[in-house]
C-alpha cells in the first residue's frame, strides 16, 4: 500500500470497453487507498435501471445525458472513476477530462477486447453483433478522443493486469513528481512509460 500523503490524485480510466478499466481500477484504488467509482454502476443505481434498460428504453442519446451529469457530480471526489467507454463522445465531457489530471487510457488491441466483449448482453452497442466490427468503427471515433484527453496511454499488449497495475502506478509516481516541481521525465503526454524492471 502506497503511503496515501504521496498521492493527492484522483485518477480516470478511459478506453474502450473490455481493456479493464473496472478491474485495474479497483486494484489502483486498493493502492491508492482510495475507493472505485464504476461510472456505469453510478448510473445504475441513479437511474433504477440495467444500462441495456436504460438503452432500449430511452435510447442512447438519454444514456449520454446521464453519463455526462454523472461524470460532472464525480469528477474531482477522492476517487478512482473507471468510465464507460463512450464517456470523450459529449464535447462537454472531454472538456471535463482535459481539465483533469490523471486520465490513463488503457489501450489494448481490438481482437483482444473483441474476444472478452462477445456476446456480452451487458453491453447493448455489441449485443447481438460482431463485437469486432463494432470496436473497430468506435476505435476510428473514439481514439482521437481518447489521444486528446489522456496524460498517459498504458499499451497493454500482453501485459496481465499486476504489470499494467504497476506500469499505472510508476507513471502515477512519475506525474506526482513532476506536479510537485521535478523536472519532466517525459515530454510527449502520451508516450508510453518504461518500466525498469
Ligand atoms: C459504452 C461502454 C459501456 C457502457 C455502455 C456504453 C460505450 O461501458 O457505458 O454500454 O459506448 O463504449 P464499459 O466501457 O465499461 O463497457
Amino acid at each position: 500500500m502506497i503511503e496515501e500523503s504521496t498521492f493527492q490524485m484522483y485518477p480516470v480510466l478511459i478506453g474502450l470497453m473490455g481493456c479493464g478499466k473496472s478491474s485495474i481500477g479497483r486494484l489502483l484504488a486498493e493502492e491508492l487507498g482510495l475507493t472505485m467509482l464504476d461510472l456505469d454502476h453510478y448510473i445504475v443505481e441513479k437511474a433504477g435501471k440495467t444500462i441495456p434498460e436504460i438503452f432500449a428504453e430511452h435510447g442512447e442519446e438519454e444514456f449520454r445525458d446521464l453519463e455526462t451529469e454523472a461524470l460532472r457530480e464525480v469528477l474531482g471526489t477522492p476517487v478512482v472513476i473507471a468510465s464507460g467507454g463512450g464517456v470523450v463522445m459529449r464535447e462537454q465531457n472531454r472538456a471535463m477530462l482535459e481539465v483533469h489530471s490523471p486520465v490513463i487510457w488503457l489501450k489494448s488491441s481490438l481482437h483482444f477486447l473483441a474476444a472478452r466483449i462477445q456476446g456480452d448482453e451487458n453491453r447493448p452497442l455489441t449485443a447481438g453483433r460482431d463485437a469486432l466490427t463494432v470496436l473497430q468503427q468506435l476505435a476510428e471515433v473514439r481514439y482521437p478522443y481518447y489521444t486528446q484527453c489522456a496524460d498517459y496511454v498504458l499499451h497493454r499488449g500482453e501485459m496481465n493486469k499486476a504489470a499494467s497495475l504497476h506500469a499505472v502506478l510508476e507513471y502515477l509516481k512519475q506525474w506526482k513528481y513532476e506536479c510537485s516541481g521535478g523536472q519532466s521525465l517525459q515530454n510527449d503526454r502520451s508516450q508510453t512509460f518504461i518500466l525498469n524492471d
